[in-house]
């Protein structure tokens, strides 16, 4: 095979989870502590092509057209290693493009191990394992990049085996019209990596009780999308969103994720609810708050965003599909 057909390109979307996975068992195969349910986002998405180079001493990184040289690197490199262990030993050169600021809390790290994972296997030329092996694969980049594998409504099983603790879509996206605007109050980079939260998770007292009431919510989650029931998610998925933000500040050390700009949203979205405008809220590690609303009501929710923060930008994002292979390179 010649050097020029070493190479693939993937499309992953970025994903939000409405229970979180905030806790891992083995923090080398980042195997989570409990089931997490997620919405695939079409309008977030990374584009990933791996290009394998026998001749290469080292792998070539590079991220919006720069090349990376630090931690970041290293952690693309590491999930390369992982791969090449099973299938060749060639090094790379990787380009990657976001669609929306890296690093804010907004899953780049899901859409861009999914999308590295698929590229980097199709790339041997040997086709792409299952979808289910290929999350598994996925989930050590990033434990959530494995919920970016499949498409729309998506679940990713905690287990104690790799092949067990996968993700699957739990319905397609086409299932339920709803919309995810991700408001950007920040774009700065985040100070505590979710790698470190996930540690000191694990080891929080409050994780005890949560692990005891995720089973009722996530079925209850499963329920509401199957029903397309917003008045039933939306409350669901706010306090699990709020109860992880208090997982998170009283760790030792705090992780505090919310800014000022976050705060105005947490106060105002129930204050629109209550003046009938079925819109709720949800927040990853990170201070940009996801609005969850179905699309018959998403221009007056971007009214009222514009309303309170006019200069803010706004992520619109509907349910996507799972990871595809391209044929426009980056490389
Ligand atoms: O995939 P990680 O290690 O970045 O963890 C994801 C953490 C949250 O985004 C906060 C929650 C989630 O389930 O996506």
């Amino acid at each position: 095979m010649s050097a020029d057909e070493l190479r693939a390109t993937a499309r992953a979307c970025a994903n939000i989870a409405l229970i979180k996975y905030w806790g891992a068992r083995d923090h080398d195969r980042n195997l989570p502590l409990n089931d997490s349910i997620s919405l695939t986002l079409a309008g977030a998405e990374t584009v990933t092509t791996v290009a394998y180079d026998p001749d290469l001493a080292v792998d070539e990184i590079y991220l919006d057209g720069e090349r990376l040289l630090d931690h970041r690197a290293a952690r693309v490199v590491r999930h390369l290693d992982r791969i090449r262990a099973a299938y060749y030993p060639w090094r790379a050169r990787v380009a990657s493009v976001n669609g929306f600021p890296a690093s804010t809390g907004l899953a780049s790290s899901a859409s861009g191990f999914a999308a590295l994972t698929a590229a980097a296997i199709a790339a041997f030329g040997e086709g792409l394992p299952p979808r289910g092996e290929l999350a598994a694969w996925a989930r050590l980049g990033s434990g959530s990049a494995a919920r970016s594998v499949p498409g729309g409504f998506v679940l990713l099983r905690a287990a104690e085996d790799h092949d067990a603790s996968t993700a699957a879509s739990l319905f397609p996206e086409t299932h339920w019209d709803l919309r995810d605007l991700c408001v950007i109050v920040s774009t700065e980079a985040k100070e505590i990596p979710s790698e470190r939260g996930h540690r000191l998770a694990a080891a929080h007292p409050f994780m005890r009780a949560r692990q005891r009431l995720l089973p009722g919510r996530l079925a209850a989650v499963q329920a509401a999308v199957a029903a397309r029931d917003m008045d039933a998610l939306g409350p669901l998925v706010e306090q699990e969103a709020m109860e992880v933000q208090a997982l998170m500040l009283s760790s030792t050390p705090s992780c505090l994720y919310m800014t000022p700009g976050t705060v105005a949203f947490l106060r105002a979205v129930p204050r629109w609810r209550a003046e009938g405008l079925p819109v709720y809220l949800t927040l990853d590690a990170g201070p940009n708050p996801h609005l969850l609303c179905e699309a018959g009501v998403e221009a007056d929710v971007l009214e009222r965003i514009r309303e309170l923060a006019p200069q803010t930008k706004v992520l619109r994002c509907r349910p996507g599909p799972g990871v595809t292979l391209v044929r426009e390179h980056l490389l």
